[in-house]
């Protein structure tokens, strides 16, 4: 209950903050998405939890606090919010409430408009004149903006034609279309005046003006979604009809208003209008769905935030704007240092987003990005985030300037900059911390070693533990050192453990993948170990005779040659290959002869071969190479000046066999 308590209070603590912002401020800090999520989570907890609501809570605020700037007046109706969804499931439950309620034998009609980006007003007409106008507010009173809305140009000072009420309410949305939206934000440019950062808050903006003469020089439009009526009036049956009839007086209302009968016509309609989106001159975040008939919608009657006859079915934002409170260096497995955007979390297309890629020091360069800004961020695709632009009037004055470093965040060596990869790299290898780490996850990971089981997480702890200080370690764990570590019980240590035993067993391809040289991925690794055949071969191999391999280019090679130019590389993979049993690239082919998975040792000098190149003839057979005679091996090969590993294998009655039967035998199985 009390963790309950505590996300409430965050929630609200939030929620307010970004009302603040908004409203008051006219500066957005978060997307209406991430608002709207945020509000419901509250909602709904709230809802579970009634004894947590307070009279302060922004769940029971129906607008945004009034600014002192306008004389207060009451609305006649209270100016209510819509509820929301995202998904067709919302909109379903809806429609089902409205059916259960409802109980007519006829079919319902819904009357779907656009959701209009802008700002919500009331409009009084007396004897078809316009008296008054105000802003929402908090629904209960609004600011008083009459003389800013007279001079809006779609707004008629007066209604035409018959039957006009004595007295009638119009609610409508106060909107900037998006060309005049740019056209201002370019003026302001070149005048220094204010910079809106979308236009709705250029609208809102526009509209709060202690001068009517500024809001004159806006463009600003108008369509009206609502009404009211002071007296009851039965000529009208529906809200189309009477959003028809307010057309007809000179009220604009907006053409793509449509009646469907069921969610699969609203689907269509919802579909058509996001697909047309960026068509329209103005800003729309979704559709409204609204019970046609006023008797219905009387009936069905609202709550205290809310008419319970109609509903909005927002579309997710694909942008965002959010501010960017730091940029990390991250080092990855091969050194690479990759700039990462962290900003304050926002919803894109229904997902929330912490984090960008910068990818390199270009685009920091091509974004000059600074500390503090406020930056666009877009899921490209539809998946990937990323940092799309800064709005660089948003910027404060002493911003400071976001600049690569020029050493490892991480191991403090000099960083070196390669420009035809346009990559900045820490060169320290396994010296350096976070490419360590990150090569005991590459080296046991699915496509490499695949020990299942011994992810980042449990790596993380080993390493906190300093149970592991490189990769050999991990083989000889132990099962008391993995029970030590926190929430991993006897079950889990012995699965490690045996997992770690069962990923020794490996193939050549997956064994030059795990180590992680830089550019050697899966497709190279094959490449290798079918050139190859043996280890030794591919660890002592020149760089010409890499760079001669089909597929190799010059890259690849290069860093394949360093790698093993580095003592500490070389002895590291000795040792694995000691530990590991590393099954040599084969043709499967050659399956059937008589060297085929046989534990194979040699002693001696050839005359005929070299000692690599014996080797790699013999696992091109599909031997085993073992340095060491034990029960396991098979087969003995001497040669000239053998060693004791002959009178080894000769005390076990191993089969020995001598240069020239080699010979016979090879030529046989060729
Ligand atoms: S109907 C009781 N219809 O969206 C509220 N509202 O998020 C009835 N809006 O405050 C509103 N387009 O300012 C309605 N076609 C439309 C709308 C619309 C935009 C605004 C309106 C409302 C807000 C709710």
């Amino acid at each position: 209950m009390k963790k309950i308590k505590h996300k409430i209070n965050k929630l609200r603590k939030a929620i307010l903050k970004y009302d603040y912002f908004y409203h008051t401020l006219d500066q957005p800090i978060v997307s209406d998405a991430e608002y709207d999520y945020l509000l419901n989570q509250l909602y709904n907890l709230e809802l579970k939890h009634k004894q947590f609501i307070t009279f302060d809570s922004p769940t029971q605020k129906v607008g945004a606090n009034v600014l002192n700037k306008f004389k207060k007046v009451a609305h006649f109706f209270p100016m209510l919010s819509l509820e929301n969804t995202f998904d067709l499931n919302g909109y379903l439950k809806f429609e089902n409430r409205i059916q259960k309620k409802c109980i007519i034998n006829s079919t319902i009609n819904f009357c779907c408009e656009l959701k209009i980006d802008g700002v919500a007003v009331s409009l009084i007409y007396e004897e078809g004149n316009l008296i008054r106008a105000a802003t929402r507010g908090d629904g209960f009173f609004g600011e008083n903006i009459t003389e800013n809305v007279k001079t809006i140009k779609s707004i008629p000072l007066k209604l035409n034609g018959f039957n006009i009420p004595k007295r009638l309410e119009i609610r409508g949305e106060v909107f900037m279309l998006k060309s005049d939206f740019f056209e201002l934000n370019t003026q302001s440019d070149t005048g220094k005046k204010k910079f809106f950062s979308n236009p709705r808050n250029a609208a809102s903006g526009s509209l709060r003006q202690i001068d009517s003469k500024i809001t004159a020089q806006r463009k600003l439009m108008f369509f009206c979604h609502g009404f009211n009526f002071f007296k009851e009036i039965d000529i009208f049956k529906t809200h189309y009809d009477v959003l028809m009839q307010l057309k007809s007086w000179g009220i604009p209302v907006n053409k793509e208003t449509l009646i469907c009968s069921n969610h699969l016509e609203i689907l269509n309609y919802y579909r058509k209008c996001e697909k047309n989106r960026a068509s329209f001159d103005f800003d729309i975040d979704g559709i409204v769905i609204k019970l046609n008939s006023l008797d219905l919608q009387k009936k069905i009657g609202c709550n205290s935030k809310s008419p319970r006859w109609a509903i909005a079915f927002k579309f997710f934002s694909k942008e965002a704007i959010t501010k960017l409170y730091d940029v990390k260096f991250e080092v990855g497995r091969t050194g690479i240092i990759t700039p990462v955007a962290y900003f304050n979390p926002v919803y894109i297309s229904g997902v929330l987003i912490k984090k960008a890629s910068l990818y390199n020091h270009s685009e920091i360069n091509r974004l000059n990005l600074h500390f503090n800004d406020y930056i666009v961020i877009k899921r490209s695709g539809d998946v990937i985030p990323k940092v799309i632009s800064v709005i660089i009037k948003k910027r404060s004055e002493n911003a400071k300037k976001v600049f690569f470093p020029i050493y490892c965040p991480v191991c403090n060596s000099e960083l070196f900059s390669n420009k035809e990869e346009k990559i900045i790299r820490c060169l320290s290898g396994l010296i350096c911390d976070a490419q360590k780490k990150k090569l005991f996850y590459h080296f046991f990971s699915k496509n490499a070693l695949d020990a299942n089981g011994l992810g980042p997480k449990v790596i993380d702890k080993l390493i906190q533990k300093k149970f592991v200080l490189n990769l050999i370690d991990f083989f000889y764990l132990k099962k008391e050192q993995i029970k030590n570590l926190s929430n991993i019980g006897e079950k889990k240590s012995v699965k490690i453990i045996e997992t770690i035993v069962k990923s020794k067993k490996t193939t050549m391809n997956r064994f030059i993948y795990s180590l992680g040289i830089f550019s050697v991925g899966e497709m190279i690794s094959q490449k290798l170990s079918n050139y190859f055949i043996c280890l030794d071969n591919f660890i002592n191999a020149s760089r010409k005779e890499l760079q001669s391999i089909d597929g190799i280019g010059k890259v690849v090679a290069n860093n394949i040659f360093n790698y093993f130019s580095i003592s500490e590389n070389r002895k590291l993979v000795d040792k694995l290959i000691e530990i590991l049993d590393i099954i040599p690239y084969h043709d499967t082919s050659c399956k059937k002869n008589n060297i085929f998975n046989k534990n194979i040792v040699i002693t001696g000098k050839f005359k005929e071969f070299s000692r690599i190149k014996l080797k790699q003839i013999l696992t091109t057979l599909g031997a085993r190479i073992s340095n060491k005679i034990s029960k396991k091996t098979d087969l003995l090969i001497f040669g000239k000046k053998f060693g004791s590993k002959f009178f080894e294998a000769n005390k076990l009655n191993i089969k020995m066999i001598s240069e020239e039967e080699l010979n016979s035998l090879i030529k046989k199985e060729r």
